[in-house]
């Protein structure tokens, strides 16, 4: 019996330590099209019509942008969106939404689209450094 409950737990052990194992960082055009609509509604009075012209908010693209977010990751970026914008009334979108206006600002800021969807998955994206300079 312990030896059974024993491998079952290993086995367990090994499908979290799969779970965890490093993403690579995608999204798709489809992502970054719902994004920019989803900006152009709730984000662009802030930050601007280029993302780093806003009277109210802070640069999403550019040195200054990259110059915050490097060495960080996908997880904490969009965790601190999810939770702080539109500035004073966060969580006020739903996830995929939240996901799409980052897969927006990243291509903004030169990466690009690719097959794979962006996660929704916090825990998914804390695995991905964000690949600034
Ligand atoms: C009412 C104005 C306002 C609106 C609307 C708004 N933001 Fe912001 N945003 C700000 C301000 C101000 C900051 C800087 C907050 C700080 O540093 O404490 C900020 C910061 C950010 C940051 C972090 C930037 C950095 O360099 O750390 C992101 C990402 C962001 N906003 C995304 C969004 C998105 C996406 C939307 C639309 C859903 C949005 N914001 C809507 C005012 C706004």
């Amino acid at each position: 019996m312990k030896t059974i409950i024993l491998s079952a737990s290993l086995f367990m052990l090994s499908l979290l330590t799969s779970v965890s194992t490093a993403q690579e960082l995608s999204f798709t055009d489809a992502q970054v099209e719902s994004g920019e609509a989803l900006y152009d509604e709730f984000c662009v009075m802030c930050h601007g019509d280029n993302l780093e012209n806003g009277r109210f908010g802070t640069p999403l693209k550019g040195f200054f942008f990259a110059n915050r977010w490097k060495d960080r990751s996908l997880g904490e970026l969009a965790r601190y969106t999810w939770e702080e914008m539109p500035e004073g009334n966060g969580k006020y979108l739903n996830m995929d939404e939240y996901i799409a206006l980052i897969a927006f600002i990243l291509e903004a800021n030169g990466l690009e689209s690719g097959d794979t969807a962006m996660s929704e998955d916090f825990a998914e994206l804390d695995t991905i450094t964000l690949p600034f300079e």
